[in-house]
Formats: C-alpha cells, sequence, structure tokens
C-alpha cells in the first residue's frame, strides 16, 4: 500500500488540506512552501506535454490567456502571481479553496468575480487519474479563460441567476415542493455548466476548437474531443443540454458547439427566464446528483449584495 507522505500537496493525501477540512475551513491560503519536488514535478510534465495540443485545438482566448497570465511552466504557480496578472483584466481572482465547494457558493464566488481553485496536484506517476480537480485544472484549465472579458461576464452573469434561483424557491411554501424545485433547477443548472464552461466547443475561423476547462486540462481528452469520429457534437440546444445526464467518469461522448462567448451570454440569460417561467422545475431526471449540501447552501442563501 501507498505511504501518505507528511509534506506535500499531492491529491488525497494531503495532511495540510485535512486539517482544514477537519476545522471546517473552506476558504484558505496557499501553503506555497508545503509542495514537494514531486509536484512541481507533476506540474512541469502536465504542462509541458499539453502544449502542442493546446496550439492545435485550444481556442483564441484560451491562448492569449495562457500569455497574459505568464504561467510558471516549471513549478506550481503562486495564486497571489497568478491574480496579479490576472485581475486587472477582467477584475476576477483565484482564490484557493479546500475541498468541494457547495453550488450556491461556487456560483455566488463566481458573481462576486472570484474562482474557488483547488491547491492540491495529482501525482506525478499517475498524470492521467484524476480523482476530484487538482490545481492544474483549475489554474491551466479554467483561468486563463476568465482574462477573457466576454467569459468572465458570462459567469458573473451565471453567478447572478443562481441567487434568481434562491429567491424564486424561497417563495415556495411547502417544504417538499420546494426541494423538488430545488432540486430540478440545480440540475439544470449545472448540465449547463458542465456542457459549456467545462466541456465546451466553439466553432472557429479554423474549424472546431476547445472552451471548456475539463477538455483544456486533459491530454488525452482535448484531442478525443476535436478528433474522434465517436463523439456527437452538435450546436448547443439549451433545451436539450438542461435535459441531458452526464457522467464524469470516461470521455464525454457528446459536446455542444457555441458561436461566441456572446452567444453563451445570451444563453444564460435565456436560462434564466426559463427559471424565471417554471420551465427549470421538472428536468429530465439522472445525472449529477444534487447533494444535501448543495441544497442546503441555496437554502439559506442570504441577499445580493
Ligand atoms: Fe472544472
Amino acid at each position: 500500500m501507498d505511504t501518505i507522505p507528511a509534506v506535500g500537496l499531492t491529491t488525497t493525501e494531503a495532511p495540510f488540506i485535512e486539517q482544514a477540512k477537519t476545522e471546517g475551513k473552506l476558504y484558505i491560503q496557499q501553503p506555497y512552501e508545503l509542495y514537494s519536488p514531486e509536484n512541481h514535478e507533476a506540474w512541469k510534465k502536465l504542462y509541458h506535454r499539453i502544449i502542442p495540443r493546446w496550439q492545435k485545438y485550444a481556442n483564441e482566448h484560451f491562448l492569449r490567456g495562457i500569455d497574459s497570465l505568464c504561467l510558471n511552466s516549471g513549478a506550481v504557480p503562486r495564486l497571489d502571481d497568478v491574480n496579479r496578472f490576472l485581475k486587472p483584466l477582467t477584475g476576477f481572482k483565484a482564490k484557493a479553496v479546500s475541498g468541494y465547494v457547495p453550488a450556491f457558493l461556487f456560483f455566488d464566488c463566481l458573481r462576486n468575480r472570484e474562482f474557488p481553485t483547488t491547491i492540491t496536484i495529482r501525482r506525478s506517476d499517475k498524470l492521467d487519474y484524476l480523482p476530484e480537480p487538482d490545481i492544474f485544472h483549475d489554474v491551466a484549465g479554467h483561468v486563463p479563460m476568465h482574462t477573457d472579458k466576454a467569459f468572465a461576464e458570462t459567469l458573473v452573469r451565471f453567478g447572478e441567476s443562481a441567487h434568481t434561483a434562491a429567491e424564486l424557491v424561497s417563495g415556495i411554501g411547502d417544504e417538499r415542493r420546494r426541494i423538488r424545485t430545488l432540486t430540478s433547477i440545480i440540475k439544470a443548472m449545472a448540465r449547463f455548466f458542465w456542457f459549456t464552461v467545462e466541456f465546451g466547443l466553439m466553432r472557429g475561423a479554423d474549424g472546431l476548437r476547445v472552451y471548456g476547462s475539463g477538455l483544456l486540462s486533459s491530454y488525452g481528452e482535448i484531442e478525443h474531443a476535436v478528433e474522434s469520429p465517436e463523439v456527437q457534437r452538435y450546436p448547443i440546444q439549451l433545451e436539450w443540454a438542461v435535459n441531458q445526464a452526464f457522467e464524469i467518469d470516461h470521455y464525454q461522448p457528446l459536446l455542444f458547439i457555441v458561436e461566441s462567448f456572446d452567444h453563451l451570454f445570451d444563453l444564460v440569460g435565456r436560462l434564466e427566464r426559463w427559471m424565471k417561467s417554471g420551465k427549470l422545475n421538472n428536468v429530465a431526471p439522472g445525472e449529477p446528483a444534487v447533494n444535501e449540501q448543495d441544497l442546503k447552501s441555496f437554502l439559506e442563501a442570504g441577499p445580493r449584495t
């Protein structure tokens, strides 16, 4: 059996993270000195091997973002350094977290231009195995997108719609109906997020390009998403995406294409209008599961500030 190292910030093996969770701390500092040589090695390997695939498959907004963030390719980046370049561009910043962020809190962070960011990194001998998000997914996959103004505004708008959802369900008197409605709306929002921010494709002058962070941070899947004849790729239809279940443990067999980030922004507006009209109250059952923490986070949501 593998031994758990006393130091290091390796995914699922980091004592610092376990301690933070035990103490109930969700928002944390990035204790940079705890990264082990193996952690830095993992970052370096992940970064170097994916560069040619980004050149070939990533959309231009992402590639510009990578340049403007001046990410260190040789070692795990410091979030303070990343934020120094990011914040002046769109107001966004990466905010270190100890683990899973319940849905409402996550979306509300986006509204406040904060991106909950995992600070651990996968093992250097298992680069393709990802039991949960890590800093490579979050910082190399998501954060470069936050340098783009139109994309950043879309995330903020999406965060706004979480408040709309919380307000809507707070007006439902019957508790069972309130939970059922909320479960359906969270499911619809999670599916939208998955098929766009995590796994979206965009049409460009030179063909399909990737803008979803789950693809941008996966050496194998970024190529598969664009090249494989087995993947179904369709222009996004909101009514389809919000009713479409997905599984997280294999390459995605179905991906949706947007025309631009203005298109994506408009879709978020429509998602919110559908929410208000009740159209998201009974979306198709299936993945993703909505857990107690997600529900509680919406039910306890405070007013917009
Ligand atoms: Fe992600």
